[in-house]
């Protein structure tokens, strides 16, 4: 197996900079790729200061956080991943974009550099096809916040090595994440479960009459979730929720999958959540 010392990461949205943070908290270099120098910046921003955080909080050792630091590049370049081992795409979740990513990446890194995608709902082994080698693209799929949730699903696809599916689970675990092995259906694992759920929860909304402060309430004190529905679909982001619900509700033609009205209207309306506002509360 191939070992994994410098990771590159494309995209610093609020996954890629979780999931460059994994990287550097790790102890891997990283390199993070944006498509302007502010927001590469805003992102390196953004990772120190949850890692300041932590080092008040006393999770962190000062001198531990400014290594971390140190290991974190920021680029506009792809060409800048040329030697990375490992490169993480978390971009905008559209399969002609992770198309063109992943064949600029191909010509960009060595021949051996093994290349995941983020992706939560789309095929890894379509976004792969364009590859000159697919046995390279594994699927790592991190939730959301990345830093504070424990799993990684390391996705199987139809060309994927041994070798490229095992060195990304060894480095989920070496940047601090329970992995666990599936192969490339429509949501993996997790969200081909979470999907529907919240969903129905959306439903129960209209159904019931209920407040999302109640439905919330409900979920969490009386099934055990961490947090209510409402409020983690405003921290997903009502945008990406029903980009995936849409992506899972055509692979799989189940009437749960489809996003309920009352998500769509929102989601044309702007309330996306906390990246607006406003969703189902206001921030
Ligand atoms: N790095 C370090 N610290 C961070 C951070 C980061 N990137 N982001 C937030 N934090 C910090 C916060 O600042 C906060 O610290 P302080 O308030 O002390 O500064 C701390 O982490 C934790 O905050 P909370 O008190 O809110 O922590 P919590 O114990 O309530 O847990 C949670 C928060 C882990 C998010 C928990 O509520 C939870 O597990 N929620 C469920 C989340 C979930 O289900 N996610 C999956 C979404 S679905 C998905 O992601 C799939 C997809 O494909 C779309």
């Amino acid at each position: 197996m191939a070992e994994v010392k410098k990771i590159g990461v494309v995209g610093l949205g609020a996954m890629g900079a979780g999931i460059a943070q994994l990287a550097v908290e790790g102890g891997f270099e990283c390199v993070g790729r944006e498509v302007d120098a502010a927001r590469g910046d805003a992102a390196r921003e953004r990772i120190g200061r949850f890692l300041t955080r932590k080092v008040e909080k006393g999770q962190l050792e000062q001198q531990a956080r400014d290594d971390a630091m140190a290991r974190l590049t920021t680029t506009t370049e792809l060409k800048d991943l040329a030697d990375c081992d490992l490169v993480i795409e978390a971009a905008f979740e559209d399969l002609a974009v992770k198309q063109q990513l992943f064949e600029e990446l191909e010509a960009a890194v060595r021949d051996d550099t093994i290349i995941a995608t983020n992706t939560s709902a789309l095929s890894v082994t379509q976004i792969a096809s364009v590859l000159e080698k697919p046995a390279r693209a594994v699927g790592m799929h991190f939730f959301n916040p990345a830093p504070l949730m424990p799993l990684v699903e390391i996705v199987r696809a139809e060309r994927t090595s041994d070798d490229a599916f095992e060195t990304a689970y060894a480095t989920g675990e070496r940047m601090g994440k329970t992995p666990i092995r599936c192969s490339d259906t429509p949501g993996f694992v997790v969200n081909r479960v979470l999907i529907p759920l919240l969903n129905d929860c959306v439903r129960v909304l209209d159904e019931a009459g209920v407040t999302p402060e109640d439905l919330d309430a409900g979920m969490k004190h009386g099934a055990g979730w961490p947090m209510g529905p409402c409020a983690l679909l405003d921290l997903v982001g009502l945008d990406v929720h029903v980009h995936a619900s849409e992506a899972l509700y055509e692979k799989l033609r189940e009437p749960r999958m489809a996003p309920p009205p009352r998500m769509v209207r929102m989601l044309q309306a702007g309330k996306l959540g906390r990246k607006s506002g406003e969703g189902f509360y206001t921030y």
